[in-house]
């Protein structure tokens, strides 16, 4: 149905033959490929930091406000601009979110002054998100909450690969949290990772994983543990073999697949440096090294954002949104804007544009003129 999807897999048959291994090999749930996974993943990050994979991105989200003991009377600030998974979490534990706005319409990470302004006797974390793949300004993020001594939470969701002043996003707070849902830079279906440099936060984060346990049933079945001991209260929030095998294999191919990406975002960059009627984010890039997750644009005040859409859809252009504002959401009408206009004007002027390491430059191409015929800009 479409021309250019917004996200197309990098699969080939490594993947296909990565699963059927482990199929094959008869032991399906959390063992030896899933260690193998967090290991070079670790290392990815530049090791020193301990990695547990998780099924999906929110566990780890989940997991870090647990391990944190971030409960009911405490506030967490978010960006007003994220995906629903950052407030939900928060929510869940009981925990009061507090919007924190973006920086400006050229930078839409959340904005360090507004997370200043943001902080009350209350506030116990932070959470930033490195929106699209362009790390936040972790230097005054990072020294806010130092200062304040309130814990820092990345969602690397969007930012596995992208580096701020040469260190790896998921290396600056307490908690790095990393999504591998299907459309992510690294994609296994559902899954995630929890990253920290502590030891303590990281035994935490394995005994939230798997009920609290002391075992894994891996180690029963290799002989090296009769029973377990229940610690404390935890999840199941476990990957299983096949998706950490998922995981190796695109975790290798991660680094040439950003740079793809690349090459295609400088293409847009270039095809789309004079159009009218919209503005390019993130432009900026000093001291960060993007992974460029997304291209997103913001529409001009005066465009119909749903007819851009329809007549993209109508060229076979597939197109999203990223991301719908929380208080136009049934559940989190409640939500005041209170200072977060900047991000609330961004959600309704936003527009994706496809972008995929196995897009051609051709559909680049195909993607802007599609645009340019929907802003009546002309070809
Ligand atoms: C910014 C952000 N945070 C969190 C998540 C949640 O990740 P998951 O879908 O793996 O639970 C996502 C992606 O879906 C995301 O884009």
């Amino acid at each position: 149905m479409w021309k250019v999807q917004l996200f197309k897999l990098n699969y080939d048959k490594r993947e296909s033959e990565a699963v059927k291994e482990v199929v094959d090999s008869g032991w399906i749930t959390m063992g030896e490929k899933t260690k193998e996974f967090e290991k070079n993943f670790a290392s990815y990050l530049g090791n020193d930091i301990n990695a547990t994979a998780v099924s999906n991105g929110t566990a780890a989200l989940h997991m870090a406000l647990l391990a944190l003991n971030i409960k009911e009377g405490d506030e967490v600030i978010i960006p007003a601009l994220t995906f629903i998974a950052d407030i939900n979490v928060v929510r869940l534990v009981g925990a009061t979110p507090i919007l924190a706005d973006c920086k400006s319409y050229e930078d839409w990470n959340i904005s360090a002054k507004s997370i200043k302004e943001k902080i009350t006797n209350k506030t116990k974390a932070i959470i930033v998100v490195h929106f699209a793949g362009y790390p936040c300004d972790m230097d005054e993020i990072v020294s806010i909450a130092k200062e304040k001594n309130i814990a820092l939470i990345e969602d690397c969701a969007h930012a596995p690969g992208a580096k701020y002043k040469g260190i790896s996003c998921g290396r600056f707070g307490e908690f790095g949290c990393f999504s591998f849902f299907t459309n992510k830079n690294l994609s296994v279906g559902e899954g995630g990772m929890i990253v920290t440099k502590d030891k303590k936060l990281d035994q935490q984060a394995k005994y939230f994983r798997s009920h609290g346990m002391t075992a894994l049933t891996l180690d029963r079945h290799k002989g090296r543990a009769i029973t377990y001991d229940v610690i404390q209260s935890g999840l199941n929030y476990r990957i299983d073999e096949m998706r950490s095998a998922l995981g190796v294999i695109q975790l290798e191919k991660l680094p040439d697949a950003n740079n793809q990406r690349e090459i295609l975002v400088k293409e847009y960059h270039k095809l789309l440096k004079d159009t009218k009627k919209i503005k390019i984010p993130f432009l900026d890039i000093k001291d960060k090294k993007p992974s460029y997750h997304i291209y997103p644009i913001l529409l001009d005040k005066d465009v119909d954002r749903v007819a851009v859409i329809e007549s993209m859809k109508a060229d076979g252009i597939q197109t999203s949104i990223h991301y719908p504002a929380f208080k136009d959401f049934s559940a989190f009408k409640d939500i005041e804007l209170n200072g977060t206009e900047i991000a609330y004007t961004i959600s309704k002027r936003e527009l994706t544009l496809p972008l995929y390491p196995t897009m051609s430059l051709k559909q680049v191409k195909m993607v802007v003129d599609a645009l340019n015929k929907a802003l009546g800009n002309g070809i």
